[in-house]
C-alpha cells in the first residue's frame, strides 16, 4: 500500500461511506479472518483523578457514587470469565490511586497464576512508569491507553494539566516493555476537525499500535460537555473504516459508545466496517450502574456479543486474541 497523506483522508472522509466500508471490511478478512476476539471488561472503579472535559468520572463530578472493588472480588470475577472460556480479561477504571502498586500487582499475579492461559489487559490511565514495569512483571499482557486526540492543543483543552507528549511517551514506554498495546480516539469532540481525526489515524498507524478503540462522543449531563451534540455515527464509522485500510492489521473493537450511540445496530455496522474484536461486560450490576462515563452506556452481555457477531455472520474465536502484529526480530520473521 502506497503512503497515505493527511490531506488524502481528509478527502475520503468527505467521500462516499460505502466504498470506504466496503474495502475495510476486505481487508479486515485480508489481515485478520472471520474471527471476533472476545475481551471480558471488568470495571472495577470509577474513582479518578483527573478532569476530562468530556468523561463523566472526572474527579468534579460530585453527582455520582463511586465504588471501589476489594481485590478478592476482582479476582473472583476474572476467575469466573475465565471459566467460561473467554481468555481476556481487561481490568479498567478510572485513574485511581487508591490501589497502589502493590495491591494492582498483587491482584494482576493472582488472576494470571489461576488463570495461566488468560491474557491480561490493563486500562488503568496515567501512572509512574515504575508501575507500568510492576504490573508487566506481575503477569499483565496488554494495555489500553487511547490517545484520545491527536491534536495537541485540543487534547490540551479536553484533559486539563495533561499533554500529549506526555500521552505519547507512555504509549512508547509501554512498547518498549513489551506490553500489546492499545491507541485510539474521540470522534466528534467539540472543536475537533477532519484534519484533527485523520491525524488520529496516522498517529495509531505511527505509533504501530496492536489495538485501537475509537468510538463517537457521547455527551455526559455532568460535565462541561454536556450540552455539545453527538458524534456523528457515519463519521465514527468511516474513522473505523480508514483506519482498518490504513493500519491493516490492529485489532479495532466495536466500541461501547458506538452501541450507545445507535442501540439498534451500532455494533453490527462497526463489524461489517472493519471491526475484528467485542468487549463483553462483566461488571456486576450494581457497580455498572455508577460506571457513567458518558449518558445512557449500555451494556454489552455475552448474549448480545453472540446475536451480534451471528448477525454480522462472522465466527466468534475463543482463542487468546494476542496480536497480529509481527514481534518478531524482523531477520527471522517469514511474514514479510
Ligand atoms: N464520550 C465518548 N467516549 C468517552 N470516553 C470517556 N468519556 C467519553 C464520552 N463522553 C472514552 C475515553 C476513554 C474511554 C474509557 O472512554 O476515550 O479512554
Amino acid at each position: 500500500m502506497h503512503t497515505i497523506f493527511r490531506k488524502e483522508i481528509i478527502e475520503l472522509l468527505n467521500g462516499d461511506a460505502r466504498e470506504i466500508f466496503k474495502k475495510a471490511d476486505s481487508v479486515r478478512k485480508k489481515f485478520c479472518g472471520d474471527k471476533i476476539y472476545i475481551r471480558g471488561i471488568i470495571e472495577f472503579s470509577n474513582h479518578c483523578c483527573r478532569s476530562c472535559l468530556y468523561c463523566g468520572l472526572r474527579r468534579e463530578n460530585k453527582n455520582i457514587l463511586r465504588y471501589r472493588m476489594l481485590p478478592g472480588q476482582i479476582i473472583t470475577l476474572a476467575n469466573q470469565i475465565a471459566q467460561q472460556g473467554i481468555k481476556t480479561v481487561l481490568l479498567q477504571s478510572g485513574d485511581d490511586f487508591g490501589y497502589n502498586r502493590k495491591a494492582l500487582s498483587n491482584i494482576i499475579y493472582k488472576i494470571k497464576n489461576a488463570n495461566p492461559e488468560i491474557a491480561i489487559t490493563l486500562s488503568l490511565g496515567e501512572r509512574p512508569f515504575d508501575d507500568y514495569k510492576a504490573f508487566k512483571d506481575a503477569g499483565a499482557d496488554r494495555y489500553l491507553l487511547r490517545h484520545e486526540a491527536a491534536n495537541p492543543k485540543l487534547y490540551a483543552r479536553l484533559h486539563p494539566g495533561n499533554t500529549l507528549k506526555r500521552r505519547i511517551k507512555i504509549l512508547e514506554y509501554l512498547k518498549k516493555l513489551d506490553y500489546q498495546v492499545g491507541a485510539g480516539n474521540i470522534v466528534g469532540l467539540p472543536g475537533q476537525t477532519l484534519g484533527d481525526l485523520a491525524d488520529d489515524i496516522l498517529l495509531i498507524k505511527r505509533l504501530d499500535a496492536d489495538m485501537a478503540g475509537i468510538g463517537p462522543f457521547i455527551p455526559q449531563s455532568e460535565t462541561p460537555l454536556k450540552n455539545f451534540p453527538f458524534g456523528n455515527l457515519d463519521l465514527t464509522l468511516k474513522i473505523l473504516a480508514l483506519t482498518r485500510i490504513i493500519t491493516e492489521n490492529t485489532h479495532l473493537p466495536v466500541t461501547t459508545a458506538l452501541a450507545t450511540l445507535s442501540p439498534e445496530d451500532g455494533l453490527v455496522m462497526g463489524l461489517k466496517a472493519g471491526a475484528n474484536v467485542i468487549m463483553p461486560d462483566f461488571t456486576p450490576e450494581g457497580y455498572r450502574k455508577q460506571y457513567q462515563i458518558y449518558d445512557g452506556k449500555v451494556r454489552i452481555n455475552l448474549k448480545r456479543t453472540g446475536d451480534v457477531i451471528l448477525k454480522a455472520k462472522r465466527k466468534i474465536s475463543l482463542e487468546k486474541g494476542d496480536s497480529l502484529k509481527c514481534k518478531k526480530p524482523q531477520k527471522a520473521c517469514a511474514c514479510i
